[in-house]
């Protein structure tokens, strides 16, 4: 099997283009598999995941775990410090060494920003970056990258918005990141205080990324191939206050689709809350469902080309 070129996978910015590759034709033979109606595999076999999750998760923590179970292999699984010794007071370090001992990968989400890269510091078998606060989010950027792979049957030549949370979105970065080795054109619609982060320009400007900024999707609509929406990330903003002066900044609705090309998909990396409305999601357009189921195989991917 191709080997990656990370051990552990902690940012989007590893990935390179062939990894990329690598990860996607493996998805979807798993994929294609799976609608021929095979449930099991043997790639993991022998293996035991364990998913830490200090923060709340349903796509990330289940699609990986049932991943791992539909390789043939196992799962330990933490969902509440609570109950750990980190309630004891063990730090991040000595768990690392501890659930070494006890699995042969992690998968990891905490709240704080680069935990999960200290955490790998410490641990003996491959880690991945389940989120680590609004820094990164790398396999929901495998799991994008995978699905427009599969609408589009391409990764360049693209017209694609980003919208709603451009600020606090680490998906939306992550994206970002592993669209720059190929040639697309990147649209951000956001209001002025959800903009993306100088910072983050800055780095998208160096990898020679076509970028507009607009604040009314109904100005670009037109143009789009791919719409990409975003949850305001109500838990990263320092008040109540500042989060409720935004949270409804925009509602995804049929009308604001009239101008839309035909054959223009809608993603979003779920949760949502108010961001597409529900009479959205009987389009053809709308692929996030699909985008969520497309997690199992993008996972089940990285974790047989990550095994050790
Ligand atoms: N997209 C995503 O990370 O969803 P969860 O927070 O449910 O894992």
């Amino acid at each position: 099997m191709a080997a990656l070129s990370f051990k552990n996978l902690l940012d989007a910015n590893q990935i390179t283009k062939e990894d990329a590759l690598t990860i996607l034709s493996l998805a979807k033979e798993y994929h294609d598999g799976s609608l021929k109606g095979k449930k099991l595999w043997d790639d993991c076999r022998g293996n035991i995941l364990a998913t830490l999750f200090f923060e709340p998760s349903t796509r990330t923590r289940f699609s990986f775990e049932t991943a791992m179970l539909r390789l043939g292999g196992q799962v330990i699984s933490l969902e509440n410090e609570e109950t750990t010794s980190i309630k004891k007071g063990e730090t991040l370090a000595d768990t690392a060494r501890i659930i070494s001992g006890y699995s042969d990968m992690i998968v990891m989400r905490h709240p704080k920003g680069h935990s999960v890269a200290s955490f790998a510091e410490y641990a003996s078998v491959p880690v991945i970056n389940a989120g680590d606060g609004a820094n990164q989010h790398p396999t929901q950027a495998l799991v994008d990258l995978y699905t427009i792979f599969r609408e589009k049957g391409r990764l360049e030549n693209l017209t694609i918005g980003f919208m709603g949370d451009l600020k606090y979105s680490r998906t939306v970065f992550c994206l970002l990141t592993v669209l720059s080795h190929y040639k697309n054109n990147f649209i951000f619609i956001a209001p002025p205080s959800l903009k993306i982060s100088d910072e983050r320009k800055k780095v998208l400007a160096k990898q020679n990324s076509n970028i507009r900024e607009v604040e009314n999707l109904d100005e670009v609509i037109g143009e789009l191939d791919i719409l990409y929406a975003t949850r305001v990330q109500g838990e990263r903003f320092a008040t109540k206050e500042e989060y409720d002066k935004v949270k409804d900044s925009y509602s995804l609705s049929k009308k604001d689709l009239v101008k839309a090309k035909k054959d223009v998909i809608i993603m979003h990396p779920l949760p949502r809350v108010n961001e597409i409305h529900p009479e959205v999601d009987s389009l053809p357009n709308a692929k996030y469902f699909e985008q969520a189921a497309n997690g199992v195989f993008a996972r089940m991917a990285l974790l047989s080309l990550m095994k050790k």
